[in-house]
C-alpha cells in the first residue's frame, strides 16, 4: 500500500497569506497542515508515499525534506497545473504502479485511526473484490463538496460533486483508497465545467463500469482547511488535544500566571503576562504585559507586547504591540501589528505574510 499526498492546490481562499506560502504549509498548533497527514500514513504503517506539488513545490520540498524524520521514502510528483484530482493520479501512475493507495487531500485534517482503515481495505479488497472505498460524513452544507448516495448493501452508487440540490447528506472526505483499477477511471473520464478532472467521476466511472465502491463513515471530526474560520475551528480541535510541556529554557516570571495545557519552546521568555491553555507557544517567543487566552498558536520568535490575543494563529516572527484584542485570526509570518496603550478594541485579522497593520 503507497500513500498519495495532494499538495499542488492554490489555496485561493486563503489569500493573502497563500500568496507567499502553500496552504498546506500554514500551521496548525505550530505544525504544517501537511505533517499531520504525512504523520498519519506514517503511523498506519505506509512507507512510499508521492506527494503532488505544484507552483508551490520547492517550498513544500524543503520544508518536508527526503522523509528521513518519518522513516520514510518521499517521491515528489510535480503536476504543471491544477487540473483536478484525478489529474494527479494520471501524473502519479509511475509512482503508484498497481499498487493499491490510499489518497489523501493534503489540506484535509481529519480524526481518524488510518491504520485500522487501512488494515480493513487490504483485507476487504481480497475478499470483495472491491475497487474503492471512499470515506463520507454527513455534513449540514453538502453542496460545498462531493456527495455520495448508498444503497443498503453499503455500496456507493452514485457521487456527484458539490450538486446545488445534494441526493444526501454524505460529504466527500478527502481520504480515498483504491486499487489499480482506478487508472483505467482517469484515462475514460473528461474534464468537468470547472476545467478539471474530477476524482468523483473517476470513481462514478467505477461505478458505470461495474466496480465494487463501498464506503466508511467517518465518526471523527473533518475539516478541509481552506478558508480562515475552519482553519481556526481545526486549531481549536488539535489544540484541545495537546498535552502541556514546558521546555526546561523558557524563562517565566513570577508575575506570570499560567493555567490550562500550554507548550512552551526553547528560550521563550514570558513575563507579567497571563496564559491560559490550551495554548501553544514557540521557540524563542517573548510575551510581556499579555494575555494569551485559550485556543492560540504562536509560532517561533513571535513578540507580543501589552496585547490580548484568543482563538488565533500567529506564524513565526510576528511582532504584536499593544494591538487590545486579537480574536479569531490568523496573522502571517513577520508580520507587525500595532496600536496605542490602552486601545481595548477586538481586531479580527487575516493578515498574509511580512505585513504592517497600524491599529491606532
Ligand atoms: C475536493 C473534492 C470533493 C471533496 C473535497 C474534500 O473538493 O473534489 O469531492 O468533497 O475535496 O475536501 P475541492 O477542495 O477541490 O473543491
Amino acid at each position: 500500500m503507497k500513500g498519495l499526498i495532494l499538495s499542488g492546490g492554490k489555496g485561493v481562499r486563503l489569500r493573502p497569506l497563500t500568496d507567499t506560502r502553500a496552504k498546506q504549509l500554514v500551521p496548525i498548533a505550530n505544525k504544517p497542515i501537511l505533517f499531520y497527514c504525512i504523520e498519519q500514513l506514517v503511523a498506519a504503517g505506509i512507507t512510499e508515499i508521492g506527494i503532488i506539488i505544484g507552483e508551490t513545490g520547492d517550498e513544500v520540498k524543503a520544508v518536508v525534506g527526503d522523509g528521513s524524520k518519518w522513516g520514510v521514502d518521499i517521491s515528489w510528483i510535480p503536476q504543471e497545473a491544477p487540473l483536478g484530482l484525478a489529474h494527479c493520479v494520471l501524473v502519479a501512475r509511475e509512482f503508484l504502479g498497481n499498487d493499491d493507495f490510499v489518497m489523501f487531500l493534503g489540506d484535509n485534517m481529519l480524526e481518524l485511526e488510518l491504520a485500522s482503515l487501512v488494515h480493513q481495505f487490504i483485507n476487504d479488497r481480497n475478499n470483495d473484490s472491491l475497487s474503492c472505498r471512499v470515506l463520507l460524513k454527513e455534513v449540514e452544507n453538502p453542496s460545498f463538496f462531493g456527495v455520495g448516495v448508498i444503497n443498503d448493501e453499503g455500496r456507493v452508487i452514485k457521487l456527484i460533486e458539490k450538486p446545488e440540490e445534494p441526493p444526501s447528506n454524505l460529504a466527500l472526505v478527502g481520504v480515498y483508497f483504491f486499487t489499480q483499477a482506478i487508472h483505467e477511471a482517469v484515462l475514460a473520464i473528461s474534464p468537468s465545467k470547472r476545467g478539471e478532472l474530477e476524482i468523483t467521476d473517476a470513481i462514478q466511472w467505477l461505478i458505470d463500469n461495474g466496480c465494487v465502491v463501498d464506503h466508511h463513515i467517518l465518526d471523527g471530526w473533518w475539516i478541509d482547511t481552506g478558508k480562515k474560520d475552519p482553519l481556526l475551528e481545526c486549531n481549536r480541535l488539535v489544540l484541545s488535544a495537546v498535552v502541556g510541556d514546558i521546555a526546561p529554557s523558557a524563562v517565566i516570571d513570577d508575575g506570570t500566571d499560567i493555567s490550562g495545557v500550554v507548550q512552551i519552546g526553547e528560550g521563550s521568555v514570558i513575563s507579567n503576562s497571563i496564559i491560559e491553555g490550551p495554548v501553544v507557544i514557540g521557540k524563542g517567543v517573548m510575551v510581556s504585559d499579555s494575555q494569551i487566552r485559550p485556543f492560540t498558536s504562536i509560532g517561533d520568535g513571535v513578540q507580543v507586547f501589552g496585547s490580548i490575543l484568543k482563538d488565533s494563529v500567529l506564524l513565526e516572527g510576528c511582532v504584536i504591540d499593544k494591538a487590545g484584542l486579537i480574536n479569531a485570526s490568523l496573522v502571517g509570518s513577520n508580520s507587525k501589528v500595532s496600536g496605542s496603550t490602552g486601545s481595548a478594541d477586538s481586531n479580527t485579522l487575516l493578515l498574509g505574510d511580512n505585513s504592517i497593520v497600524d491599529l491606532s
